[in-house]
């Protein structure tokens, strides 16, 4: 008897309560704009062109075609020559991503 007392009293109180009613709401927030975050990557590849093709990269051999390998063929080389060219993690970030891009597709 005291458990159900207890659920006819509880249960119609926790369903009056059951959440925040958002019934009048008519405007949907706005996102975050994704633009911040492109322009940030170009000016990353744009760094990244710049080891690869004068930078840290030339100095042992001349920049080699971008589009020589598929980026999974790339993988391994950047894997060896990044220490190679003593890239710090932003600029391996820059330039794997510049290889990324130009790479040959398929
Ligand atoms: C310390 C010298 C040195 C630096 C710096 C260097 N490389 Fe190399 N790279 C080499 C040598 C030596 C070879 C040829 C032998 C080999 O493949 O390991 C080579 C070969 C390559 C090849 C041809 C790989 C293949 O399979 O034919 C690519 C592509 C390349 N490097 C890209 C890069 C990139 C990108 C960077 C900058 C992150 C870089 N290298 C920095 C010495 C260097």
């Amino acid at each position: 008897m005291v458990l159900a007392a207890v659920l006819l009293t509880t249960i119609p109180a926790c369903h009056r309560k059951s959440g925040p009613q958002i019934t009048d709401r008519t405007d949907i927030p706005a996102r975050p704009m994704p633009a911040t975050t492109s322009m940030a990557g170009a000016a990353d590849i744009e760094a990244g062109k710049q080891i690869y093709t004068v930078g840290k990269c030339t100095k042992c051999h001349e920049a080699k075609p971008v589009d020589n390998w598929t980026a999974e063929q790339w993988k391994p080389i950047l894997k060896s020559m990044i220490p190679k060219a003593k890239l710090d993690s932003l600029q391996r970030a820059q330039v794997t991503a510049y290889v990324n891009l130009h790479a040959r597709k398929g």
